[in-house]
């Protein structure tokens, strides 16, 4: 997903700008580029590469100004190059635009704009936009009008923040699909896609709904609607600072927010137990008792790491609350018309709360008349202001790209919501209150397991040449398997699957050789000698063994090659330890092999077009 900052007001606006694109360059992050406006002349510039390639030609080509707009790309039509970075002009040049999101009927728009003479640059749908813009634009009506009237032959998703040339000190946004903001501050405001490009401005900002366009000057802002009409926005207040985006004394950001889960989890659970009760105090599902109660199937609806929380959740909810549960691809689920009973529960799981698909499924439920709910990290993000309901993770801002304290941010809230879903069916207060408790020690072993950083990254070492990696679990820990993959995945480039261990038989063992090391997740469990079994099974075929296994255990050294141990838990409460150290090791991996763990090649935080 791209990433857009806005500035207008009496610093210049290059400054604001480049610190603001930084903060962003998570989302995406393969060309980007500002324009500010200079009595009434534009200052384009705009680069592929990184930021710092940017700011290297403002450095000879400063961009003078106070007031511009700035766009970190995540290429969708084009490729990344000069040419098809943003911001980018309409016909007259007097115009200039960036954009999130996807105008789908760009092709059509773009024949109908060539045949009246239009030139065209890039190859991009956004170019299309502003040339739309600037073709509705008359001077003397207000830039929002001339946006507005182009919008509505639009069909796909947008954020878009607008300048002309003849209305100095105005900026124009609007949003349907992908995420804008408001930021307000003194004598100044700003348009962001992420609270993070500009919480070192201002914590009070107004979020965007579809279909609202923003008129920003430096003194003011005035929201309304594509039909004109005026809107009441609503000031919110941020709850992080621009510290909690900082890296601090880590060198990535993926390691800081790895070593941020102790403390993440206790945010997650703080307030939120109640000992007296034996249960979770979750408010915000907004469901009586008597809604949650007749709750008779849930439907875990997320992607990537957080449909690995689903997995986990699905355990979890159908084990301590006995209600069938699946967990469902939100990009096939929002396209299978999958026949759903009545009473069921439809719960997204989205760190950044804007994944198109996640939003597509909870929005194709509601309009089936489902009640949905949510787990989701940002404040005010486009899921939480859809569902019925739902509950924030507390867990500040993931800047690395690979989620990690967003994961046990949301297996811990899976544990809560499965307890309260329980209490209120079968479980026992005594097993309510054995859950609740060992979930308050869960913060500590972690911080036993991240003690052994240094030791993993011996490890690492040793396997860091591999080319393919399997990771094997059973039961709860099977979604973590997947997880411990994905994370492998997506920052070092290594193939790697995830299996049930038993499933190994039906295939994959074919895959077992020197050159393949399998990590096994081997707990001392209920299934503890039968993944002892599969160990067996993959030594005597020569593969290499990782095992993450329980403090302790004597058995498993003589068996697997490596060994990661983690302290005894609730076998049910595995999860949130057992994915530690798969973190660790792929962090580790990452680095023997020189990738960009923060900013890992192709991907983007928040995956806002389908
Ligand atoms: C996980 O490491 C990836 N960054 C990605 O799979 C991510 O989990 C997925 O895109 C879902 O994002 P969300 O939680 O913001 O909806």
């Amino acid at each position: 997903m791209c990433g857009i900052v806005a500035y207008v007001g009496r610093k210049p606006a290059q400054n604001v700008l480049l610190e603001g694109l930084r903060r962003l360059e998570y989302r995406g992050y393969d060309s980007s580029g500002i324009c500010t406006v200079d009595q009434n002349h534009f200052e384009l510039r705009k680069k592929t590469g990184r930021i710092n390639d940017l700011a290297t030609l403002l450095r000879t080509q400063p961009a003078r100004g106070m007031i511009g707009i700035g766009h970190t790309r995540w290429a969708t039509h084009g490729a990344p190059t000069d040419a098809n970075a943003h911001p980018h002009l309409d016909q007259s040049g007097k115009l200039v635009l960036v954009h999130n999101g996807v105008i789908e009927n760009y092709q059509q728009l773009k024949e109908r704009l060539a045949a009246k003479g239009h030139k065209f640059l890039s190859q991009t749908d956004t170019e299309v936009l502003a040339h739309l813009i600037g073709e509705h634009y008359q001077p003397g009506i207000p830039l929002a009008d001339a946006v507005r009237h182009a919008l509505k032959e639009v069909i796909g998703t947008y954020g878009i923040a607008v300048m002309h040339a003849d209305q100095p000190g105005i900026i124009v946004g609007a949003r349907r699909g992908s995420p804008l903001l408001i930021g307000v501050g003194r004598n100044e405001n700003f348009l962001a896609s992420d609270v993070s490009a500009i919480v070192a401005h201002t914590r009070r900002v107004v979020y965007l709904n579809d279909f609202e366009v923003v008129t920003l000057t430096a003194d003011d802002f005035q929201v309304s609607t594509l039909e004109a009409a005026s809107v009441s926005p609503q000031v919110k207040e941020v709850e992080f600072s621009a510290e909690d985006a900082d890296k601090g004394k880590f060198p990535h950001y993926m390691l800081k927010e790895i070593f941020e889960q102790p403390h993440v989890v206790q945010n997650a659970f703080r307030g939120r137990i109640s000992h007296e009760e034996s249960t979770a105090k979750l408010g915000g599902l907004n469901l009586s008792p008597a809604e949650l109660r007749a709750v008779d199937r849930i439907v875990f609806v997320s992607c990537g790491t957080a449909l690995h929380a689903g997995m986990v959740g699905e355990y979890l909810m159908e084990e301590l609350a006995r209600i069938p549960t699946e967990w469902e691809y939100a990009s096939e689920f929002r396209y299978r018309n999958a026949p759903v009973e009545k009473h069921t529960l439809v719960f997204a799981i989205s760190q950044s709360g804007e994944t198109i698909d996640t939003l597509a499924a909870i929005r194709e439920s509601r309009r089936k008349g489902h009640k949905t709910l949510a787990i989701v990290n940002v404040v005010g993000s486009t899921i939480a202001r859809e569902v019925d309901g739902g509950t924030y993770m507390h867990a500040g801002p993931e800047i690395g790209v690979a989620a990690t304290k967003t994961f046990t941010s949301q297996l811990t809230i899976m544990v809560l919501l499965s307890v309260l879903m329980g209490r209120m069916r079968h479980l026992a207060s005594t097993r309510g209150e054995e859950i609740l408790e060992e979930l308050e020690h869960i913060p500590a072993k972690m911080e036993r397991i991240l003690t052994q950083n240094d030791a993993i990254a011996k490890l690492a070492k040793k396997y860091s040449d591999a080319s393919s990696f399997l990771f094997l679990a059973r039961q709860h820990n099977y979604p973590v398997a997947l997880e411990g993959a994905l994370k492998l995945k997506e920052i070092s480039y290594i193939h790697a699957e995830g299996y049930p261990a038993a499933e190994m038989k039906h295939g994959p063992i074919a895959l077992i050789e020197p050159r393949t090391p399998s990590v096994f997740i081997c707990p001392k469990n209920s299934v503890y000698e039968k993944t002892m079994a599969n160990i067996e099974e993959v030594k005597a075929r020569k593969g290499p063994v990782i095992a993450i296994a329980t403090e302790g255990d004597t058995e498993i050294a003589g068996k697997a090659d490596d060994v990661i141990y983690i302290p005894e838990t609730l076998e049910i409460l595995e999860p949130l330890l057992t994915v530690v150290p798969l973190q660790v090791l792929s962090y580790h991996i990452a680095l023997q092999r020189g990738c960009d763990v923060d900013k890992p090649r192709n991907l983007a935080k928040s995956v806002t077009v389908e």
